[in-house]
């Protein structure tokens, strides 16, 4: 495995480099360099430090494929149909990704693995990687070979200019992208600010296979689902062929900032800083911001109660909300499901493109529009109008690419369709071809490897 040796150190220094040297030779904050290789606030900020690392307490996550095997037919030829996980607390962001049967194991020989564009969102050592390798050579990167590179997660420098307090995003797509939808980061209020530190990681992306896998996150029309659609199909851009029904398809994921930022909260100034790491009171009677980010709900004293009195009667809506969109989500699944047996069946028996472009369009469409829904952590709570409205109409193109192809399978003569068994996430995995057993095999032997031999204990948190 061929190791970097980018260290800001043995590199000739650059004028910001030199001026951050003499700030810290100068003494004039008492703050260290960290490893990420900015001037480290932590030690100025004891609060905001010990609450950042409570997120280690958030150690609690389901698994999303067991709950619902139709995610797994769903996902069929993507490696999220091997593992799919609820997040976490923050501190358990880089082991998560480094652990998954998604990410992280060596190349076969020959093959060019996965971009190292995966550790993106995971750690400030990533925009230290693209500043120094260029995005395009930090993306052309294996993900496993820059794991050794990473030693911090979601950290001060994430989210905050080097040595100070004042919100920044060091990510060049995220800047771009903000800028794409008319917030430019520079001339939003403070308020504003504190959403885009978040939505730098929270919000979907793709890699462009055209241009050695960097992120970009698609919202050159807009960021709605519609809008992005219209991108993704101007472009003929597909992530994997359904290996069922051959569908071109499209993978959303965690459009968090997108659903906040059309939803009423946006409107009252209410960000993600409000309701996931507000204001705390310390034993001196001191505000500060609590940097354990967090569910919303453990903070409704702090944060929901200006607004909404009763504690209980909050907890029943969320519930009521999450009933009803889950409800919506499965219908979608369920249609989505039969469709992708029934375009096989269909090309099977001999169907042509010509026959089945509606049909596979219609599928690719509905699946977006759950995708956008449900890929975003919290849609019940966020923007529950727009839960509804998302797959209600995945609800009709679903229907649609059915009744598409029951006209065809009538035109071939076929009279029966074959859905296999899904009740479980073993079966359903069965089905579409996944030997979990052999991949954990695999996996652990990367790990045993590699990760515990080579990377920073923060790649080995919680396991
Ligand atoms: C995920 C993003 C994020 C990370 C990571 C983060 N902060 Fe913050 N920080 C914020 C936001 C948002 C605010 C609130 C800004 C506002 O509302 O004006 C803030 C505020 C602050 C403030 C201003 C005083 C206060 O409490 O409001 C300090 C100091 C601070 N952070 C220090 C740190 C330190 C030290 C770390 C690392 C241990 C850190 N932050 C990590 C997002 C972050
Ligand atoms: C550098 C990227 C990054 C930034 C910036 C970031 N997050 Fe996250 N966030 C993640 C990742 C990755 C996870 C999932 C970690 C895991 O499951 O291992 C996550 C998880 C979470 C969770 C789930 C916590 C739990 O215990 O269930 C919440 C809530 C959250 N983030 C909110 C925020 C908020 C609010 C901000 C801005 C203040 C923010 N995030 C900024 C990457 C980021
Ligand atoms: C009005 C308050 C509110 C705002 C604003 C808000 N959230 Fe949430 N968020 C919630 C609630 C409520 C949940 C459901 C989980 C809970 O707290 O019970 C949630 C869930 C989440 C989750 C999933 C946590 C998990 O473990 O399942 C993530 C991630 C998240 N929010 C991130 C964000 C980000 C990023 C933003 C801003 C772009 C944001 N939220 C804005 C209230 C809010
Ligand atoms: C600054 C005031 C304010 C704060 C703070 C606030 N909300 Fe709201 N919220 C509103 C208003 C106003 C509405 C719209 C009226 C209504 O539906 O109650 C709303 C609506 C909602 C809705 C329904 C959304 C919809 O579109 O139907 C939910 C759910 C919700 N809030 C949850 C929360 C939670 C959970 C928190 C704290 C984590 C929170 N809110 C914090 C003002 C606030």
């Amino acid at each position: 495995m061929d190791k970097l040796n980018v260290r800001p150190s043995m590199k000739i220094m650059s004028p910001l480099n030199l001026k951050l040297w003499l700030f810290i030779l100068l003494g004039a904050s008492g703050n260290a360099v960290a490893t990420d290789g900015t001037t480290d606030i932590a030690k100025s900020y004891p609060k905001q430090y010990k609450t950042w690392e409570a997120t280690q307490e958030q150690s609690e996550r389901e698994d999303v494929l067991a709950n619902n095997p139709r995610n797994v037919i769903l996902w069929a030829g993507s490696s999220y149909a091997k593992e799919y996980h609820t997040p976490r607390g923050h501190q358990f962001a880089v082991a998560d990704v480094s652990h998954t049967l998604r990410t992280g194991v060596a190349p076969k020989a020959g093959e060019k693995g996965l971009s190292a564009s995966c550790w993106t969102c995971k750690t400030p050592d990533a925009p230290r990687l693209i500043g120094e390798l260029g995005f395009e050579g930090y993306a052309a990167k294996n993900f496993t070979d820059l794991g050794s590179e990473i030693k911090n997660v979601v950290y001060c420098s994430d989210c905050h200019e080097s040595g100070s307090e004042k919100l920044t995003l060091p990510r060049p797509h995220a800047r771009d992208a903000m800028a794409k939808i008319h917030q430019p980061f520079e001339q939003q209020s403070a308020t504003v600010q504190g959403a885009q530190v978040c939505g730098q990681c929270h919000v979907t992306y793709y890699f462009r296979p055209e241009k050695s896998n960097v992120v970009n996150i698609p919202w050159i029309f807009g960021n709605s689902a519609d809008d992005i659609e219209k991108y993704y199909d101007t472009r003929r851009f597909y992530e994997w062929i359904h290996p069922i029904s051959k569908t071109p398809m499209l993978k959303a994921r965690h459009p968090e900032y997108e659903h906040w930022n059309r939803s009423k909260h946006a409107e009252l100034g209410v960000t993600c800083v409000t309701c996931h790491m507000p204001e705390a009171i310390d034993e001196n009677g001191k505000a500060f911001t609590n940097h354990k980010v967090d569910k919303a709900m453990p903070y409704f004293k702090s944060s929901c109660k200006g607004c909404h009195s009763s504690q209980e009667k909050m907890k029943q809506r969320l519930t009521n909300l999450k009933h009803e969109i889950n409800a919506k989500a499965k219908d979608v699944e369920e249609l989505l499901v039969k469709a992708h047996y029934e375009a096989k069946a269909a090309w099977v028996a001999g169907a042509n493109w010509e026959q089945m472009n509606d049909a596979i369009m219609d599928i690719r469409h509905s699946q977006w529009r759950w995708d956008f829904a449900m890929s975003s952590h919290g849609i019940y709570a966020h923007n529950p109008e727009e839960g509804r409205q998302l797959l209600n109409k995945a609800i009709e193109q679903a229907k649609s690419a059915r009744s598409s192809l029951s006209k065809i399978l009538k035109q071939l003569k076929v009279e029966h369709v074959y859905y296999p068994d899904i009740s479980s996430k073993a079966k359903a995995q069965q089905a579409v071809g996944i030997d979990e057993a052999e991949l954990v095999l695999e996996k652990k032997a990367f790990i045993e490897e590699e990760i515990n031999k080579h990377w920073d204990p923060v790649a080995q948190r919680g396991y």
